[in-house]
């Protein structure tokens, strides 16, 4: 993680200043084959915040997360625990798409967690949910698979915070373009839905 994404990244006040300082940021490669620096969508106050993986092609088109097949089918799972995407908030570990869609490298995922870091400090959400084995193992700091990450709830603690900071309550779940290629897998889905549905009116 280089020093300087995380002096740009928390130099920024609120999303607005986060947004345009990933706009002017040079220092993650995928940028340059990048059509849009892809941000967030969705409630800033909301009180659930989804991290995806890396924007697709139709994302890297509009400028949006979450707004192809894999999106539309994302808006179905919360449809299906009473939940529209306008009520939470979006986001994904890179902000920009990889070429073809290849999996991320590390020093590219590196590169942009300082800005994710302070993006989820600034959303301050009582839930976190990572979709798909980048985001949760990025952020939760684990090697596992997504199989053996998904289906629990971690507590998330930001970079910096002071020990007695409560850690935010972070779920994994797969990622709804795996759920597309492997349906028999929506049944373990539905289950993590339910278990974020029951955490929300826990905690709010
Ligand atoms: N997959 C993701 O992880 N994020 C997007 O924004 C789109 C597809």
């Amino acid at each position: 993680m280089s020093v300087d994404s995380q002096r740009i990244a928390r130099a920024a006040p609120n999303l607005e200043a986060l947004r345009t300082a990933l706009e002017t940021f040079e220092g993650c490669p995928l940028k340059k084959t990048a059509t849009n620096t892809v941000f967030g969508t969705g409630d800033p106050n909301a009180d659930i915040m989804i991290i995806g993986e890396a924007p697709g092609a139709e994302e890297d088109r509009k400028g949006e997360p979450f707004v192809g097949a894999s999106g539309h089918l994302l808006d179905r799972m919360l449809s299906a625990i009473g939940l529209a995407r306008e009520n939470i908030y979006i986001t994904n570990v890179l902000f920009w798409r990889p070429p073809g869609n290849r999996n991320p490298t590390s020093a590219e995922v590196a590169a942009c967690l300082p800005f994710v870091q302070r993006h989820i400090e600034l959303v301050a959400p009582s839930i976190l949910v990572f979709v798909g084995a980048a985001a949760a193992k990025t952020l939760l700091g684990r090697t596992e698979g997504i199989s053996r990450l998904r289906g629990k709830w971690y507590g998330y603690q930001l970079p910096g915070a002071t020990a007695d900071a409560p850690p935010i309550p972070a779920l994994a779940m797969f990622h709804p373009a795996y759920l597309l290629r492997t349906p028999a897998q929506k049944q373990f889905a539905w289950r993590d839905l339910l278990a974020l549905r029951a955490k929300l009116e826990e905690l709010t």
